[in-house]
């Protein structure tokens, strides 16, 4: 069973990504993370990435597919991907559609994180994510967690795109690119929408119950 999760920046996808892997044993396909991995390389194409990744606007559909072709026929990971991130635009819906139909792979679950501008402003401003075991955290709400972090507080990063100009890019960008893709997955039998505003725990919980049928 493949899965995407769908929503917003800041809607809680990577967080609920994490839980999900650590219970099922899958494996989360962020473009957001393949994307910065890139950059991490030092390489051209990372330098490109950056250039556009850092202003809040999207990469290009031929630079996501590559990356994303790379890594999804990967054997190990077949049936068990949570799509985190992508698709993001029509274009990219139709194509995850087709490299998993050649793949003799389909997407079982839609869920849909669905948050308000004014909650995922304060969510992407406080976040702070692990470099050691990917765990999501944020200031605001988890001040206990990040003292206490077993990997050491050190670990604990921001990300060059959560600052106030970009939220605002981002979440712009989501609602006029991203959200029209929501009429292409909403009559499907798979699809569920959460509200995303809930506590971190019942929305896992809502997941649970999804993923467990
Ligand atoms: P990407 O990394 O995918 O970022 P995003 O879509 O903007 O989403 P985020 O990672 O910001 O949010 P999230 O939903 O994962 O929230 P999280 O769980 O961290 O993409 C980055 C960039 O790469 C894009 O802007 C674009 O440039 C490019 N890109 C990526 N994919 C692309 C594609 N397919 N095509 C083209 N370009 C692409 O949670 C956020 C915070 O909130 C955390 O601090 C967390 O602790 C907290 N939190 C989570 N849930 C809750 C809750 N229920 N209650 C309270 N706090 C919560
Ligand atoms: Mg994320």
């Amino acid at each position: 069973m493949n899965i995407i999760l769908f929503g917003p920046p800041g809607a809680g996808k990577g967080t609920q990504a994490y839980f999900i892997v650590k219970k099922y044993n899958y494996f989360q396909l962020s473009t957001g993370d393949l994307l910065r991995n890139e950059i991490k390389k030092n390489t051209l194409l990372g330098k490109e990435i950056e250039n556009i990744i850092t202003p809040g606007e999207f990469v290009s559909d031929t630079i996501v597919n590559a990356l994303l072709k790379q890594a999804i026929t990967k054997p190990e990971i077949k049936n068990k991907i949570i799509f985190d991130g992508y698709p993001r635009n029509i274009i990219q819906a139709e194509n995850l559609k087709k490299m998993l139909k050649d793949d003799n792979q389909a997407i079982s679950k839609i869920i849909f994180l669905k948050v308000s501008r004014d909650i995922i402003k304060k969510r992407i401003l406080g976040r702070l994510t692990c470099e050691k075991c990917n765990i999501t955290l944020n200031e605001f709400f988890n001040s206990d967690e990040i003292i206490n972090h077993s990997c050491g507080k050190q670990y604990l990063k921001k990300r060059k795109d959560d600052n106030p100009q970009t939220v605002i890019t981002r979440y712009d960008n989501y609602m006029k690119k991203t959200q029209p893709i929501l009429d292409f997955y909403f009559s499907d039998k798979g699809f569920h929408e959460i509200d995303g505003s809930q506590k971190i725990e019942v929305i896992t919980r809502k997941i649970d119950e999804i993923l467990d049928v």
